[in-house]
């Protein structure tokens, strides 16, 4: 097991989902399943791993009964276009802004 992963298991608040090139960090609460992070290797982009990652979760989440599942973007991190183009391309649909974030949300 990975230190992240020892340590998000400690702290009892998230779950992890890891691949060689990249991992993503995700909340369940009741019907609603939270994306916290995604992260894959830049020389692995654009090969499908984040909807792989995205797939992964989903079916977790809906395993655990799960309705909704919600990610954000931080209009202040750099480079955020492409994650646009991820996060609409995997079927996620803006939910809400609040305080330089957007929220986008997808039913599962
Ligand atoms: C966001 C991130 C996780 C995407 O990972 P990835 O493995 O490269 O994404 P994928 O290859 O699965 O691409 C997903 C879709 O988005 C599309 N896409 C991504 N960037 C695009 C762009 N600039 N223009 C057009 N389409 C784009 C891809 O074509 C793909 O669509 P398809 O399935 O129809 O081909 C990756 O870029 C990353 O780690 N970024 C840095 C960390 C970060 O910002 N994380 C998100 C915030 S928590």
């Amino acid at each position: 097991m990975s230190l992240l992963k020892e340590y998000l298991k400690e702290r009892g608040v998230k779950e992890i989902i890891e691949y060689p090139h990249g991992f993503v960090t995700y909340a369940i609460q009741d019907k609603l399943c939270y994306i916290e992070d995604m992260y894959v290797l830049p020389s692995e982009r654009g090969n499908g791993w984040s909807t792989r990652l995205a797939d992964e979760v989903c079916a977790d989440a809906k395993n655990k009964g799960c309705e909704l599942i919600s990610c954000s973007i931080d209009l202040n991190a750099k480079d955020n276009t492409s994650n646009f183009y991820t996060i609409y391309q995997y079927g996620f649909r803006p939910h809400r802004a609040h305080n330089n974030e957007i929220y986008f949300i997808k039913e599962l």
